[in-house]
């Protein structure tokens, strides 16, 4: 395993290929916390929409404290979940009471705000090494290592070792990005893929069978 290889060759895969999205050009963690509670539950194209709207809408978390709750839902319509737009309402109002998180653990203890959410903003907005794991990680790091049911215990820790600390931020964001564009869940793109000569799934010859679908 030559880790520290596969982490430059995915980082710059990342700065020279990945989508110019409008999270991707701020460091304002409010923003990029709405991008990531929408991001859980709408794809990149819709949800850059639903972004853009809703920061017009609330540009500050100061804006957001303050809006009635049926303006806050009305803004998040289109979204489904209403229970993340309440809680995003109550967690501004801790965060204008108390200060914006600044770590990991300051941002779970936030309304609706779980390790994925986390994770991402602290990652993205603080540069604190926290590896996200989300559908996409779970398939990028699956075919990687040719496991069929990875464990999200095992999926945690395959992350966690693999992070590249010095940028957590673009990291946790290439690893997402080769999932939603390369290391798709059907007809992967492997010939145009950085890691393929680290992967396992690829070297089976059918990496779309990595991993299986998550039984539940
Ligand atoms: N999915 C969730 N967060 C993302 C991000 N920051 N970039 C790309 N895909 C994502």
């Amino acid at each position: 395993e030559n880790l520290d290889l596969l982490r430059s060759e995915l980082l710059a895969w990342y700065r020279s290929a990945a989508r110019d999205l409008p999270w991707r050009r701020t460091r304002d963690p409010y923003a990029i916390w709405i991008s990531e509670v929408l991001l859980q539950q709408t794809q990149v194209v819709t949800g850059t929409a639903y972004y853009l709207r809703f920061l017009e809408a609330f540009p500050t978390v100061q804006d957001l404290a303050a809006a009635p709750q049926q303006a806050v839902l009305k803004a998040w319509e289109g979204c489904g979940y209403y229970a993340r737009a309440r809680n995003l309402h109550r967690a501004a109002q801790e965060v204008v009471v108390r200060g914006m998180p600044t770590t990991y653990e300051g941002w779970l203890a936030l309304p609706g705000v779980g390790p994925y959410t986390a994770a991402a903003v602290a990652s993205i907005a603080f540069a604190e090494p926290r590896a996200v794991v989300d559908g996409n990680v779970r398939r990028v790091l699956g075919r990687l290592h040719a496991e069929l049911q990875p464990s999200s215990a095992w999926l945690q820790a395959r992350a966690d070792a693999l992070l590249e600390r010095a940028a957590p931020g673009d990291w946790n964001q290439a690893v997402m990005e080769l999932g939603a564009t390369v290391c798709t869940p059907k007809k992967p793109a492997c010939t145009a893929c950085p890691l393929r000569a680290h992967c396992a799934a690829y070297a089976s010859g059918m990496p779309e069978r990595y991993p299986a679908p998550k039984a539940r």
